[in-house]
Formats: structure tokens, sequence, C-alpha cells
């Protein structure tokens, strides 16, 4: 375990279409590349059958943006972990900050749904990060802590379990500040710190898995892949372009 990953998050970005010809190129440049199984596509939801199926020879995994915390029922709109699983979805995108704040989802509310990705033995990606005024404050750190509290109540994982914490500062996501490689390094190890804190040093270290996102691309990969203590990366707008996301997936996972 403890292996590093590059997850791409698409987001609402590409049509039905785009979004299976960008797979399916990343798919014939990723094949004979040993470390594939470390990268997960996110596409939007609607895309999920079509790269299922066009996933199902390779080793990529296949990730979803959201889930709904109940397994079924009247739940308009929603969508459900059992179909996601039916579609070889495996890791499953918790708490995003665009989800915090356009559509209100709550700590709770994430937790909730964490409870049942694990129950599903699916992998987790559980989003965290401060906004721009709360930087600003310097009131960051208590900010994540009080975060990963809520999130992580009553959770507890089973053998062969982890959960990749995303640490994603709001003011970082599509803006082109990326947060300088060293500050990411000290802001997971104070992650890590706060989780080893709710449980123990042990289970930070090896249940938890801690990656970086925002604005992360081409011109900043190399640094962050310098330190081991960034252990993957979780990757908007530049995973939309084939050259640039082959390029960050090979500088962090070879
Ligand atoms: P960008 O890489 O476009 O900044 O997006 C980051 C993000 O929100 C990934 O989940």
């Amino acid at each position: 375990m403890n292996n590093r990953y590059v997850i791409a998050n698409w987001k609402m970005n590409l049509s039905l279409n785009e979004s299976v010809q960008l797979a399916k190129k990343i798919n014939i440049r990723l094949m004979k590349e040993i470390w594939r199984r470390q990268v997960v596509i996110c596409p939007d939801f609607l895309s999920l059958s079509s790269l299922s199926l066009a996933f199902s020879k390779s080793k990529l995994n296949l990730g979803a943006q959201n889930v709904f915390w109940q397994e079924q029922g009247s739940y308009t709109g929603e969508v459900s972990i059992k179909n996601l699983n039916q579609l070889n979805v495996n890791t499953i995108i918790l708490g995003h900050s665009e989800r915090r704040t356009i559509l209100k989802e709550s700590s709770e509310m994430i937790n909730k749904k964490l409870k049942l990705v694990l129950k599903y033995n699916l992998n987790p990606i559980v989003c965290i990060g401060e906004n721009k005024e709360i930087r600003d404050k310097g009131r960051e750190r208590s900010f994540l802590k009080k975060q990963l509290k809520e999130t992580l109540i009553d959770i507890r994982l089973k053998k062969n379990q982890e959960i990749i914490i995303a640490y994603e500062p709001i003011w970082a996501i599509g803006t082109g500040k990326n947060m300088p490689a060293k500050e990411v390094k000290n802001m997971l190890n104070y992650i890590k710190e706060e989780i080893a804190n709710l449980y123990n040093k042990n289970i930070a270290n090896e249940k938890f898995v801690f990656i970086y996102g925002g604005s992360v691309d081409t011109s900043n990969i190399k640094s962050l892949a310098k330190y081991s203590d960034i252990q993957g990366v979780l990757v908007g707008g530049a995973s939309l372009k084939l050259n640039s996301f082959i390029k960050i997936c090979k500088n962090i996972l070879e």
C-alpha cells in the first residue's frame, strides 16, 4: 500500500464523445506502463458506462466525482453506489470544494458518503481545503483540523482499506496560483499529524495517503514530485490535455 496516485478529475468539461476519445488515447499511451494501476480517471457520470467499456481490458481505474449516501430508494436525481459498482468504478471523490461550496455539501454529508463507500470496499478520495479568506487570516490549519474531524467521525478502516486525503486549497483551484511544493509538503505533513491525533501514527502512515490538487500542471509537477511526502496529485484542467496528463503521470509515478 501507500502507492503514489495520479487522479484526473474531468469535472463537467467534456462531451460524451470527447470523454471517450480522450480515455481511449490515455489508455493506449499508458498500456505498457506498470504504474498504470495508480492512475484514476474520473469523468462525468454520463460518460462512466462508455469508459467502463473502454477500460474493460486495461488496468486503468475508473472513478466517480460523487455518490449519494443511501444505497437506493426515492432520491430523485441522486447517484447509486450499486450502479457505480456495476460499472467497475473503484474510486469515488467525496467532498470536492465545488460540491461543498456550490451544492452546499456539509462534512456531515461527506461523512455519511464515506461510510457507504467503505462499506462497498471502494476507494474514497476525501477532499479538504481552505478558501482565500481563511488563508488570508492565517486560519487554514484550524479550518482543516475541523474539516478532518467532522468528516472522519466514526470512520474505521478494515484490513486493506485506505483513504486518500486530497488537500485542495480552494484559492489554488483553476487559478494557475499553485502552492509552492515545499509548502504543499508542509501542509500535507500537518494534515498527517492531525490524522495521527484522531487515530494514531501507525494508522496515519499505513491507512492514509496524502495528495495535493490545485493548478497542478507540467510547469510545477517536477517540483511536487521531488517530495516523497506528496503521495500524488488530483488534477483538473491539465488532465483534459493528453500530453500534459501523460507527462504529469510520468513525473509522479515513474
Ligand atoms: P485544477 O487542476 O484545474 O486547478 O483543478 C483542481 C481540482 O479541483 C481537481 O479536483
